[in-house]
């Protein structure tokens, strides 16, 4: 593997547009489980088995740290074996938190196991600003004092107490840190109030409770829980990526194919189908597999706004818009999650893609076809979008910095091939 300078793989996609592409696809499991449930496994001082480890780069980089801290971290085929008997440090490594924004997910759960933490300010990502003042007002609500200082959070949980906590704002990352340290300790009760609903909380909150946890809520704006003495090991095996999913689905309907993904649950993608359908995509569903059959050109779906869950995802926000590109007619994308998402929008424009983005809106009016360029991935959901393009352009696509796509998509060109397109990874 070839590195650029800082540590980036230099390796790049080479598309060549316009195959359909059709077949079936296993979803991976979810980046956005499993980074909050390894966070988790620092409450438990005992040996934990993550099943069917994805391996993408960010939860790579989510192990170094949990090392960094301590915990013996062993990858067994696409087992992940974590044991923090031997975790003993509460500090992240400012280094190591630069690498990876989930890092601050790890502040809960050291507070739940130490008492106290100190973790760097995550600062501002590829896709805006992420404050984190949800997580801290929380965690203060709760009794933990907080100093902050050089871009270090200082905290202490020694005086934590139970109570209820409202978010202002249903933020994941917040919910989920308020669970990992409200999880283990003296008897207390804590109420979360308008607490986010996203699936991989209720697997964070299954994930605990297979430790002997008590969560009860999560999947719900409420969620209560009680403390107990102490966590044991577990085996667990996460949720698919709903996203994965997603981006296969409009990959299906992009190229006007037939595309199976299986492993996750239809209702956790209501949102998407929705949208694929008024595009005129037939959707199916069985069980835990989504049929998507796509022939023609894609209508438009007109307004699409990025929520919290059950509402839009703003990580197929970028996929939805690309698809827009294509559909006959105009769409309006509404960002109101992250105020830099649209980033990889330049990159459509040189492909032949007539958006304007307006503060948080973008408008797109349809064109007949997107012709290939050499295009850059500014972030994960961005560049799986630019690869989207790709696979419907006319000639060659060439997608550099494609390190941000291994962040979230296992192998995602040999996927790609296996459903029929032609794009290589060199
Ligand atoms: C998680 C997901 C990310 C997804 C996002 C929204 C993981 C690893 N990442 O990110 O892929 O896009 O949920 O579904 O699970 N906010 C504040 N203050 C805070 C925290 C958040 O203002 O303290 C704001 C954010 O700027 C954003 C909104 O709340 O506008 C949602 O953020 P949040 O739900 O916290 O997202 P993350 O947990 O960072």
């Amino acid at each position: 593997m070839s590195y650029a300078k800082g540590g980036k793989q230099i390796e790049k996609l080479i598309i060549n547009g316009g195959k359909q592409l059709n077949g079936e696809v296993v979803v991976d499991k979810a980046k956005n489980s499993i980074l909050p449930i390894l966070a988790s496994t620092l409450l438990c001082p005992e040996r934990c088995i993550i099943h069917n480890n994805p391996d993408y780069t960010d939860i790579r980089n989510m192990c170094h740290i949990l090392a960094d801290l301590g915990a013996g971290v062993i990858v067994d085929g696409d087992n992940l074996i974590i044991d923090n008997s031997t975790t003993t440090k509460y500090f992240i490594a400012p280094d190591l938190a630069k690498v990876i924004r989930s890092s601050i997910f790890a502040l809960g759960a050291l507070l739940g196991r130490f008492g106290k933490a100190r973790v760097s300010y995550p600062g501002g990502c590829d896709i805006g600003l992420r404050p984190i003042d949800l997580h801290l007002k929380g965690l203060r609500d709760l009794g933990v004092d907080i100093q902050e200082s050089h871009g270090l959070i200082n905290c202490d949980a020694s005086r934590i107490h139970g109570g209820e906590v409202y978010l202002d704002y249903p933020s994941v990352g917040a919910t989920e840190n308020l669970i990992m340290a409200s999880t283990v300790g003296k008897k207390r009760k804590t109420i979360i109030h308008n607490a986010a609903k996203e699936p991989e909380i209720e697997d964070l909150q299954n994930f605990i409770n297979a430790m002997g946890g008590k969560v009860k809520g999560a999947g719900t704006s409420t969620i209560t829980i009680e403390s107990v003495d102490q966590l044991h090991g577990t085996i667990f095996t996460p949720i698919a990526d709903r996203i994965i999913a997603g981006t296969y689905l409009i990959a299906g309907a992009m190229t006007g194919g037939e595309i199976s993904v299986v492993g996750c649950e239809p209702y956790l993608l209501q949102a998407l189908i929705d949208k694929l359908i008024k595009s005129s995509c037939k959707v199916d569903t069985k069980g835990d597999k989504i049929i998507l059959r796509a022939s023609g050109k894609r209508k438009c779906f007109g307004f699409v706004e990025t929520l919290p869950y059950p509402g839009f995802p703003t990580d197929l926000q970028a996929q939805i818009l690309t698809m827009a590109t294509i559909c006959r007619g105009n769409s309006v994308i509404r960002e109101n999650l992250f105020e830099a998402r649209y980033k990889y929008v330049p990159e459509l424009i040189k492909m032949g893609a007539n958006v304007v983005v307006r503060d948080r809106t973008a408008f797109v009016s349809g064109v007949r076809e997107l012709q290939g360029a050499s295009v850059y991935a500014s972030d994960l959901r961005g560049g799986v979008a630019l690869v989207l393009a790709g696979l419907v352009a006319r000639g060659y696509t060439t997608v550099n910095d494609i390190w941000h796509i291994d962040r979230g998509y296992r192998h995602i060109e040999q996927t790609l091939s296996e459903l029929g397109a032609d794009i290589q990874r060199i």
